[in-house]
């Protein structure tokens, strides 16, 4: 197997074993026709980068209805409003143009679009881009390629900031990607990019963080590397709370100041091992680990007679439950706030998804959180499940 990006042997080093699309929540009479494919991780030591060895293709994932929003949390609305803060305070001046790579619904590019600044979302599932024009924030319905160049024109070598968050470690190409920002960025533009964090999914043993979506799991070791290869520097790194622990990298054409913080973060990882085939083989063993805790935790509790509902239908959990093995027999129910998504059936296990309404009516004696990188905001919400006597639970806290 080789590595996309060096096109040198890749170290496949755990498989996760069959998993269906992980938001491809689906209806009764669809599960016959479900898509499986093998879950296989892979380490290449050359660029400390690691990936999926096999995944869907992206036209597979992210379509006309892809049921993800952004504004589905407050806290991410929150998030993406200090996110556009910080980058109108240290990155643009007036009249600035900014690109955002797959911009969702809209819900980052709104803040710049408030302040006067002039912005193109790109966005390839066409049920979120529509959301987003209708709300006038100006978006291509399309992945981010150079295809896309001949409709931004106002927008070649003048883009001060191209941005996005979680969506670059979707992107198998990543060579079509730098060689678009390369014509798309200004002179001191800058690339910046937050994604879910390797450091934080190997020390909380978060392996659910790896799905088909995320065709990579990137750290600043690996992103050091994959910039210097297409011509770039990454300049900077501030670490994230967001999605159970995520990475902002800031590149640039070179020769600009690099930040301490790079080489604080390229010293962590190796002393943590982090860079190197032998941290992804302790993941593995973790992992091994965690699944049987979490197996053993829900197997009690069925001893007791007592019910379980998940909570939240992410697509993260997808990798739990199907690697896991954790079904109907364990589950009655996840409870979600998405209406694409209520009324069918979890991908692969098929437990069904109800309304976030009907918890309050009907609560099980454990909910299992599956959103726990929601943790503080669903607690909130649902405050009266502990106080009467419900128990929270993830995998990533027991
Ligand atoms: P997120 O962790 O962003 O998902 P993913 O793993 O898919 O990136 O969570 C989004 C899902 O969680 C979405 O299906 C909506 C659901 N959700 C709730 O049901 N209630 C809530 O309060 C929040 C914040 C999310």
């Amino acid at each position: 197997m080789k590595c996309k990006i060096t096109n040198k042997k890749i170290e496949p080093f755990m498989s996760f074993g069959k998993m269906p699309i992980s938001n491809n929540f689906l209806k009764k009479e669809d599960f016959k026709k479900e898509y499986f494919f093998e879950m296989e991780v892979g380490f290449s030591e050359t660029i400390s980068l690691l990936q999926l060895i096999n995944h869907p293709e992206p036209n597979q994932m992210f379509n006309n209805n892809y049921p993800f929003f952004t504004s589905s949390s407050q806290f991410m609305v929150k998030h993406f409003k200090q996110y556009a803060d910080w980058i109108m305070q240290n990155f643009l001046k007036p009249n600035s143009r900014i690109i955002e790579i797959g911009s969702n619904d809209g819900t980052m590019l709104k803040n710049f679009v408030k302040s006067g600044y002039i912005v193109s979302g790109i966005e390839p599932s066409k049920n979120c881009a529509d959301i987003a024009n209708k709300n006038s924030i100006k978006t291509l319905n399309s992945f981010f390629s150079t295809n896309l160049l001949s409709q931004l024109e106002s927008f070649l070598g003048n883009t001060d900031a191209i941005i996005a968050a979680n969506c670059i470690c979707h992107i198998p190409n990543l060579e079509e990607v730098f060689k678009t920002v390369e014509k798309l960025l200004s002179k001191n533009g800058v690339f910046i990019f937050e994604e879910p964090y390797l450091g934080s999914v190997f020390d909380k043993v978060s392996y659910d963080q790896i799905y088909d979506e995320h065709i990579y799991l990137f750290s600043v070791t690996s992103i050091m590397k994959i910039a210097k290869i297409y011509g770039f520097e990454l300049i900077d790194v501030i670490e994230q709370a967001t999605h159970g622990g995520s990475m902002r990298y800031v590149i640039s054409r070179k020769n600009k100041i690099v930040s301490p913080n790079v080489q604080k973060y390229l010293e962590k990882e190796k002393l943590k091992g982090h860079d190197t085939l032998q941290g992804c083989l302790k993941f593995k063993n973790d992992c091994e680990k965690s699944k049987e805790k979490l197996v053993t935790f829900i197997r009690n509790i069925k001893s007791k007679n007592c019910n379980i509902a998940g909570y939240a239908a992410t697509s993260k959990s997808t990798t739990v439950l199907n690697y896991c093995g954790i079904g109907t027999k364990e589950l009655d129910c996840i409870y979600d706030t998405t209406k694409e998504k209520i009324g069918k059936y979890s991908p692969g296990k098929h437990i069904p998804i109800v309304s976030y309404e009907e918890f309050t009516k009907n609560y099980p004696d454990y909910a299992y959180l599956l959103a726990y990188n929601h943790k503080d905001e669903i607690y909130e919400k649902e405050k009266e499940f502990s106080l009467r006597g419900g128990k929270w639970f993830s995998h990533v806290e027991i």
